[in-house]
């Protein structure tokens, strides 16, 4: 078990669930424009225990604050708590009978690092509450939607489905390669050990906001652009069709964004393909690639992202990019295993001559989904 199932306090629960938080190997701001996206689930992961209590009302326990907030059936409330009255919202809305239940959270996942700390609340709280439903059968893959759309439509953010996806059904040593419109799943094998090779985590510290008006306005930009196209959504513009498109807008933003899009969306196909042929170290150019498209085509990276990037491909690594919403957040990096040290020391010297706050580190390898636990 996790140390956020270990920290979990009170109980006896009458079931306990745990659900992790994701980075993306690749494929950013391609989900919402019905894309691909390949993320793997962290080893951090929060944990929900819960039982049942008579009447509707919801408690929430925070392991980490100690504060407690309560809410009924219809009540719109705010901050972390919301992403759990988000779901009690969604599954009534779609007609599952909820029970009242106190419910208690423990969680590794740091919270606002674009590490989907809200995603792998929703998802906790999602099977917690199903399964005190009866309705723990409710299949896996039906459950992203359902929690994207508490995201969306109660909490407020316009997210498309990846978090979810990702908390929800990533395998031990995989990653996920989701197609975005079909909502087709593949479990894609990472084991970079095998290989010498390890992904290095690093937490930039930047502050991350993608609930601000910068994601919503580039999802707009991509929906308008995909109007002009004459297309259902950016995800039906290919690379070879991509200068054409390019002709057809007048905008140089809406150009930027398009060229972001369409090429992240073969950058992820193509490391697919080099991961199902066992070539992990072929991932690391598209990586790099994808970084600098996010910073010169999407502008959603920051200085201290750009920083991490660079200190850690001047160290060796084999690619580099910022990972998640973006304006801050994680950076991951595919490095030699035996070079991890090396180039964390890098980054580390790079935020010292910057005057950035110290970064955090750590090397992750894909975990698990969502998972019950026995407690
Ligand atoms: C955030 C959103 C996701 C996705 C990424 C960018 O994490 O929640 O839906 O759009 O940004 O790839």
């Amino acid at each position: 078990m996790s140390g956020a199932a270990e920290r979990l306090p009170g109980g006896p629960f009458d079931v306990v669930w745990a659900s992790p938080g994701r980075v993306n190997l690749i494929g950013e701001h391609t989900d919402y424009n019905d894309g691909y996206v390949l993320p793997f689930a962290l080893p951090h992961r929060t944990v929900v225990g819960a039982r049942r209590l008579d009447g509707p009302q919801w408690t929430v326990t925070s392991e980490q604050t100690g504060e407690t907030v309560t809410f009924g059936p219809d009540e719109r409330i705010e901050g972390w708590a919301a992403y759990v009255a988000a779901i009690v919202w969604v599954l009534r809305e779609a007609g599952h009978d909820v029970p009242g239940a106190a419910l208690t959270i423990a969680s590794d996942v740091p919270w606002g690092a674009g590490l989907s700390s809200s995603a792998a609340l929703e998802c906790a709280a999602m099977a917690a509450l199903l399964d005190l439903a009866g309705q723990a059968g409710l299949p896996m893959a039906l459950r992203p939607r359902l929690a994207q759309r508490a995201e969306n439509e109660y909490v407020g953010a316009p997210t498309g489905i990846m978090d979810q996806s990702a908390s929800t059904l990533c395998r031990a040593g995989h990653a996920l390669f989701l197609d975005c419109r079909s909502l087709a799943t593949e479990q894609v094998p990472f084991d970079l050990a095998e290989q010498g090779l390890a992904i290095l985590v690093v937490d930039s510290k930047a502050p991350h906001a993608h609930v601000s008006g910068e994601y919503a306005a580039r999802r707009r930009t991509c929906e308008e652009a995909a109007k002009i196209l004459d297309v259902a959504a950016l995800r039906d513009v290919d690379e070879a069709g991509l200068p054409a498109a390019l002709a057809r807008l007048d905008d140089e933003v809406m150009r930027k964004r398009v060229r972001h899009v369409v090429t992240e969306d073969q950058r992820v196909l193509d490391t697919v393909e080099a991961l199902r042929a066992g070539d992990a170290r072929a991932i690391g150019p598209l990586m790099t690639a994808s970084h600098a498209s996010m910073r010169d085509d999407y502008e959603i990276t920051v200085p201290q992202v750009d920083t991490v990037v660079e200190a850690a491909l001047a160290a060796g690594a084999h690619g580099s990019r910022m990972t998640g919403g973006g304006f801050g957040g994680c950076v991951l990096s595919l490095v030699d295993a035996d070079r991890c040290d090396a180039v964390e020391a890098a980054v580390r010297g790079a935020f010292a001559d910057a005057g950035f706050a110290p970064p955090d580190a750590f090397v992750v390898t894909p975990a698990e989904g969502t998972e019950k636990l026995s407690r």
